[in-house]
């Protein structure tokens, strides 16, 4: 299988200043993540909010820049390669954000959407039209605004901008986070016909274990922009292995002790909330251990 995507081991951290812009405080959103996406998988991201999965997301697709690290697209480093130099990589790894209606210029009827987003810009009515069909989407809508459009249907001119440039990747972040029940059903459903009739790699980041167990090949939990288990997502759903990840299994249930005042502890992240907190969890960060092949975790539990 042939590797699209790269990260490695990718920082960013966002200064924050208060009210009055007096005091800074820095909030480390990435801590150090590296990941391999593999030319037609579904990689899942889950963690909860917070965790850093949106910035983690814009630095694949290199909307913003690490700190430090190294993103690769089919294995040539393009970190600090312009925005004139990562054209061809911007058609080709594409986004889908969590909400349409800020995604969406709203003074751009749907034809003008696409007509932009896609390669040739002299591209024509009918090819718009074809787009649109994919995505389930009526041809008369082309001169249709975002307003007049349901939430559904707003999520499915995203994806038909995302297509416009023949992608070989998307990367969607929470796309059904909006959605209601069903209309999140359709629009999953959609994603993966596209799939099979456009071969198309997918990157899926959810706040729900669950949902993207269902639909992924890969998972990667995320907690405070760390990437604490890894594994197939058969593995990661039969035997989760992390404290956080059983948690996010179930939730009701969860063996997790509400987060106590975090201390300054250099440990693992997880340690203010693990309820089989050692001595060691406080002092030193757990480095990734592979359990069972392909599977990894980093838990001092599994030491
Ligand atoms: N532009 C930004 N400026 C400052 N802090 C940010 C910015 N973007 C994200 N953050 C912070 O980084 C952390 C991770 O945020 P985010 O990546 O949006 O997480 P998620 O998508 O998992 O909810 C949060 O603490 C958030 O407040
Ligand atoms: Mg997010």
């Amino acid at each position: 299988m042939s590797e699209i995507l790269r990260c490695e081991k990718i920082r960013k951290v966002f200064v924050v200043r208060d009210f009055l812009g007096v005091n800074r405080r820095n909030v480390v959103a990435v801590n150090n993540i590296s990941i391999k996406i593999e030319e037609g998988t579904n990689t899942g991201i889950v963690g909860e909010s917070g965790s850093g999965k949106t910035t983690f997301a814009k630095i694949m697709l290199l909307l913003i820049r690490p700190d430090e690290g190294s993103v690769y697209y089919r294995e040539k480093e393009i970190t600090r390669l312009s925005d004139n130099k990562l054209r061809s990589f911007r058609s080709k790894v594409r986004v889908i954000f969590q909400n349409p209606y800020k995604s969406l210029n709203p003074r751009a009827t749907v034809g003008r959407t696409i007509r932009e987003a896609m390669i040739q810009t002299d591209s024509r009515k009918q090819e718009i039209e074809e787009i649109l069909m994919r995505v389930g989407i009526p041809k008369e809508y082309r001169t249709r605004y975002p307003h007049q459009l349901s939430g559904g249907e707003r999520q499915r001119i995203a994806i038909a901008r995302a297509l416009a440039g023949f992608p070989e990747c998307i990367v969607a972040d929470e796309p059904t986070g909006n959605l209601d029940a069903t209309t999140e059903i359709h629009i999953l459903k959609l994603l993966e016909d596209l799939k099979r009739a456009f071969n198309l790699t997918y990157v899926f980041i959810s706040h729900n274990l669950k949902l993207v167990s269902n639909i992924c090949d890969n998972i990667a939990v995320m907690y405070k922009g760390n990437i604490v288990e890894e594994g197939s997502a058969r593995s990661v759903s039969e035997h989760p292995l992390h404290p956080y990840t059983k948690a996010l299994w179930n939730p009701e249930t969860a063996n997790v002790s509400e987060e106590k005042e975090t201390k300054n502890y250099t440990g693992c992240a997880f340690a203010n909330r693990c309820v089989f907190r050692r001595d060691i969890c406080l002092q030193t960060e757990p480095e990734m251990v592979e359990i069972e092949k392909g599977h990894f975790v980093a838990c001092f539990l599994y030491e």
